[in-house]
């Protein structure tokens, strides 16, 4: 099946690049993916899929399964939105959208996922279950796959496969981590009330902005203090607002910030953590506040026999010099991680580094990848799908 899977990627690339090619030439922000998703349906369309338009706004469902097959479903997903970035790339399918860049390599996990969807419909009589393929809208803001999942997206689907490029990893070589990949991202807002008065007598009034100082000393002190080190909390607050006048007290500070962590123990207890802090310092110096803790996306978890098959087709595929495993997780949030809340899942980094070059960063306006990955990627998706089926061989039946 391997050989059959790379044989047919291998003639399909030259269309992969075309198709990778015209999604970055036409980048769209999150939540307007009109054109990309009209696109997307006509590709999957035209090898015989299953197509759902509209499936959390902009969102494309794409199923593959022959009519005998059995009940077990394996999703493969890729997100399609791009990010409001000026591109500066020279390259000659270059964004036509002034502002509008694919600079995290949203048009590659589409081409992915539409090559991955076009090689498996090829193979379609040997598919012993069904493939869903999720085509899905502003993940840049964590939004995206929270609508599919509420829009049944995920319905009847066993296990789901995701991938992000990566350019510090070099092309031919696919990122494998067991366990968590991403952070838990979430949002803070915290709203301080002290009282005016004139800047000459402060002890007059309750000065919102020093207590605000406090606040935020309070929080990065206390994290190092009471949380585990090698159970990582980051706090950043990235924007503050207050007062009106140099020789004024402000009444009022606005702060606004993002927590991220990794384990889900740590993660649970973070509302009320802050809250305390909070609550302790403002209610020292008599003032008021009100704490909002929104949790946006929680950390990616790899299930472990999941990753053993991509990491088992990434050896049988490219060699066992093509594995890197990624010994720590990442920061950074992904929203891949709500549609693990329904299903065990893996999200696998394919390198489309060039050795020896520099690569630009994601969300550069450099950014860009060696589009040799692509068939890579697709080889290495396709052939996890198979592997899926492989190792849950009776299940569905
Ligand atoms: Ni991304």
């Amino acid at each position: 099946m391997l050989d059959r899977i790379r044989e047919i990627a291998q003639k399909l690339f030259p269309r992969l690049v075309e198709i990778r090619r015209h999604i970055h030439a036409h980048p769209e922000l999150s939540g307007q993916e009109y054109q990309t998703a009209a696109y997307v349906a006509g590709v999957l369309s035209s090898c015989g899929l299953h197509v759902r338009e509209g499936i959390g706004k902009t969102g494309v469902v794409g199923d593959l399964a022959r009519p005998d097959g059995d009940a077990r479903c394996v999703a493969v997903r890729t997100d399609m939105d791009a990010l409001p970035i000026h591109e500066r790339t020279n390259l000659e399918f270059a964004s036509r959208q002034e502002g509008i860049m694919h600079a995290c390599g949203h048009d590659v996990h589409t081409t992915l996922g539409l090559g991955t969807a076009m090689v498996l419909s090829q193979l379609v009589e040997e598919l012993p279950g069904s493939v869903r393929f999720l085509f899905q809208p502003a993940e840049e803001i964590a939004q995206g796959a929270g609508w599919m999942v509420e829009e049944g997206a995920m319905e009847n689907v066993n296990a789901i496969f995701g991938v992000h490029v990566f350019p510090s990893i070099p092309n031919g070589v696919i990122g494998i981590r067991y366990g968590a990949l991403t952070a838990s991202a979430d949002d803070l807002e915290i709203t301080i009330t002290g009282e005016s008065g004139h800047g000459a007598r402060p002890y007059e009034a309750i000065d919102a902005i020093w207590i605000a100082a406090q606040v935020i000393t309070s929080l990065q002190q206390a994290i190092s203090r009471t949380h585990n080190p090698l159970r990582p909390v980051v706090l950043t607050i990235g924007k503050i607002e207050g007062g009106r006048a140099p020789n004024a007290i402000a009444d009022h500070v606005h702060l606004q910030g993002t927590v991220r962590s990794i384990h889900p123990e740590t993660h649970a207890t973070l509302p009320q953590w802050i809250e305390n802090i909070v609550a302790n310092v403002c209610q020292t110096y008599g003032a008021g506040y009100e704490v909002e803790y929104r949790r946006l996306v929680p950390s990616v978890l790899n299930d472990t026999a999941l990753t053993q098959i991509v990491e088992s087709a990434v050896a049988e595929a490219c060699g066992k010099d093509s594995i890197e495993i990624i010994t720590e997780p990442s920061l950074g949030a992904e929203d891949f991680a709500m549609y693990l809340d329904k299903v065990p899942g893996m999200m696998f980094r394919l390198g489309v580094g060039v050795p020896n070059q520099r690569n630009y960063p994601l969300h550069h306006p450099q950014f860009d990848i060696d589009e040799s990955a692509i068939l890579t990627g697709v080889v290495t998706m396709a052939y996890s799908v198979w592997k899926y089926f492989e190792m849950t061989m009776g299940d569905g039946e």
